[in-house]
């Protein structure tokens, strides 16, 4: 397959770039090359005409996005209307890379592709307007991805969490996390090879939720990335209400696949992940 990869430099695309190429000519596209928003900078995806697009753009500073609603429909939901309809005039796949926070938590137990959305914040909702555009395009895929952590650490949020954790841990700052709010971490690299595999048997297009299995509050998953790695910092649990944040988020957004496994693909456990980037990353020895 000829596959373009729109994002290609950013925390998730670059897994993509390096997963993909096994086995498919792969066309990596940076925010210079394409911008989502504007359909007069996609020429390069007409000359190369790809049998699959995917759109990893995102503007996904939560907060923030309360803030910038319009650029967040922009980039989440007019962004993936354009690459919907690019895709349907090439004759191409679409591929939207969606979020675990379409999700309102009150379901208290993973969250399945049978699940119905009702998002809480400007950033869920513009990303489930961008899933409704992308069926635009009958021929897609919509890929809900959740905590992620990757290699590349992601290019608009300046990290990831793993990132973060370790820095403070390493200049000595008492760490908080919250306690209380629950998520399924996620390893760019596996969701990268479950892209991979859907695209490869031709699985029914859709919505898959793609994380790693398992779920664990945010102090939960710190702790965890400190007992690997042999740190001891002060880690004390909080409440999320002692966080001052603009947008509400949903409490418990887990996700669990009942479509992968019907397919052959279970993905691995999240700590098992974990410890797999962390010697990536060279923070652990084999
Ligand atoms: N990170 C998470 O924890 C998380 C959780 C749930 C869902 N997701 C979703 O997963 C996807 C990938 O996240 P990520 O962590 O890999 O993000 P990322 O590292 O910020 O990557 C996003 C990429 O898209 C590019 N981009 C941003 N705005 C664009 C635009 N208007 N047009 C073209 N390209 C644009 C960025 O380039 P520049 O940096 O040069 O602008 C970057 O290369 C996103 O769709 C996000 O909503 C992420």
């Amino acid at each position: 397959m000829k596959i373009a990869v729109i994002g290609a430099n950013g925390q998730l695309g670059t897994d993509l770039m390096k997963v993909l190429k096994q086995g498919h000519e792969v066309i990596g596209l940076t925010h210079k090359d394409v911008e989502v928003t504007d359909p007069n900078s996609f020429s390069v995806l007409r000359e190369q005409h790809p049998d699959v697009i995917v759109n990893t753009a995102a503007f996904h500073k939560v907060d923030q996005c309360e803030d910038e609603p319009l650029k967040a429909f922009s980039v989440n939901a007019i962004g993936a209307r354009n690459i919907a309809a690019i895709s349907k005039e090439l004759g191409a796949v679409t591929v939207y890379i969606s979020t675990d926070y379409v999700f309102d938590g009150a379901k208290k137990e993973p969250y399945t592709e049978d699940d119905f959305p009702a998002p809480l914040n400007t950033y869920g909702i513009s990303k489930l307007a961008g899933e409704i555009y992308t069926r635009q395009n009958h021929r897609h895929y919509i890929f809900r991805v959740a905590s992620l952590f990757g290699v590349a650490g992601a290019s608009g949020k300046g990290g990831n969490f793993v990132e973060t954790m370790i820095s403070k841990a390493q200049k000595n700052e008492p760490i908080s996390v919250v306690d209380d709010m629950w998520m399924s971490p996620t390893y760019t690299f596996d969701v990268a090879n479950i892209i991979k595999a859907v695209l490869e048997s031709k699985m029914p297009f859709g919505v898959y939720h793609a994380t790693n299995d398992g779920c664990c509050t945010w102090f939960q998953f710190a702790k965890e990335i400190f007992n690997i790695l042999g740190l001891t910092p002060s880690l004390t649990p909080i409440k999320t209400e002692q966080l001052p944040m603009k947008a509400k988020r949903p409490m418990f957004s887990a996700l669990e696949s009942v479509k992968l496994p019907r397919y052959g693909i279970q993905p691995r456990d999240w700590k098992q992940a974990l410890r797999e980037y962390l010697i990536a990353k060279g923070h652990l020895s084999k």
